[in-house]
């Protein structure tokens, strides 16, 4: 099967989406509903699915390469390491795979021109954090604009100076929605705890969290975090009992410690 790209949609780039997991749908989603969206052709391929609505479906690795210009891979390590290596292209890799190194990616694909990409959930309503590493010279500059534009639809997004630094953008953003997801969870137990309904206890933090992320973007100019902080937590009031409870001496060094292990741990399993 092969994709149109007729004369009225000339211009069109095929984009290959391989693994419609979490991420390749978000990354499949979000493009389809941005401006430029309308530039792209999309064809996916992934396991244990044969329809996708705006997408052509495709069976295998190898018939995406033939049929896509830019192919994002969106499959777990594991099973990327699994695939048996392409036939020598010049296509287009887009990795979003944790700590699998640039040059085990061109092993298994067998194109020069792949870029390493961490990016996080929240890509999927276009406020991911995004880091990317890429040797530049082996795209061409339309080719590279367009893969720029593509980080931009998905959030704040920059180049990191060395490859090393996608680990550490991995504990920190890749790993992070988890932490806040932590943080919220925890906020509502405490609520429900004190009596408050599951639904009032969602709506209250999730305002909270909202809220105060709201303020802050107003006042950062004039004000760090812990200033706010002293804003909120007057002596002997009730956030300094919850703070003295808290320890935040305690509390800092166990998140730099626990940000350090993740960090390591994508030292470890990057190869
Ligand atoms: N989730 C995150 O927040 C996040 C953040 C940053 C980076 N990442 C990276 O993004 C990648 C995808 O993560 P995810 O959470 O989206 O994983 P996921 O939900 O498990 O998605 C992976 C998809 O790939 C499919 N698949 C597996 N083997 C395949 C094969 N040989 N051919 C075609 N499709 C295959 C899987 O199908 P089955 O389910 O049937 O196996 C699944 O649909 C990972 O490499 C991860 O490191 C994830």
């Amino acid at each position: 099967m092969r994709i149109s790209n007729g004369a009225n949609q000339a211009k069109k780039t095929n984009i290959g989406i391989f693994g419609y997991g979490h991420m390749g749908q978000a990354i499949f989603k979000l493009l389809q509903k941005n401006q430029i969206g309308k530039q792209l052709n999309f064809c996916i391929c992934s396991i244990g699915l044969k329809k996708i609505k705006n997408a052509v479906y495709l069976n295998s690795l190898e018939e995406l390469i033939n049929q896509s210009d830019i192919i994002f891979l969106c499959v777990k390590p594991q099973d990327f390491y699994n695939l048996k290596p392409a036939e020598l292209n010049n296509k287009i890799f887009i990795s979003i795979m944790a700590g699998v190194k640039i040059a085990n990616v061109k092993k298994i694909v067998n194109s020069q021109s792949v870029v390493r990409v961490m990016p996080n959930l929240p890509l999927q309503v276009g406020q991911g954090v995004i880091a990317w590493f890429a040797d530049e010279k082996k795209f061409s500059k339309n080719k590279l604009s367009l893969i720029k534009k593509f980080f931009f639809a998905f959030g704040y997004n920059f180049k990191v100076k060395i490859e090393d630094d996608l680990d550490k953008i991995t504990a920190i953003s890749g790993s992070g929605p988890a932490y806040v997801f932590l943080f919220m969870d925890a906020l509502m137990e405490s609520a429900i705890n004190l009596g408050f309904s599951p639904q009032q206890a969602e709506a209250i933090i999730f305002e909270l969290l909202v809220g105060s992320l709201k303020y802050y973007q107003n006042v950062k100019n004039i004000y760090t975090p812990g200033q706010l902080i002293n804003m909120v937590k007057s002596k002997k009031g009730t956030t300094e009992a919850a703070f003295n409870k808290l320890n935040p001496k305690k509390f800092y060094k166990q998140w730099q410690d626990a940000i350090l292990e993740a960090y390591k741990r994508a030292q470890k399993l990057s190869y």
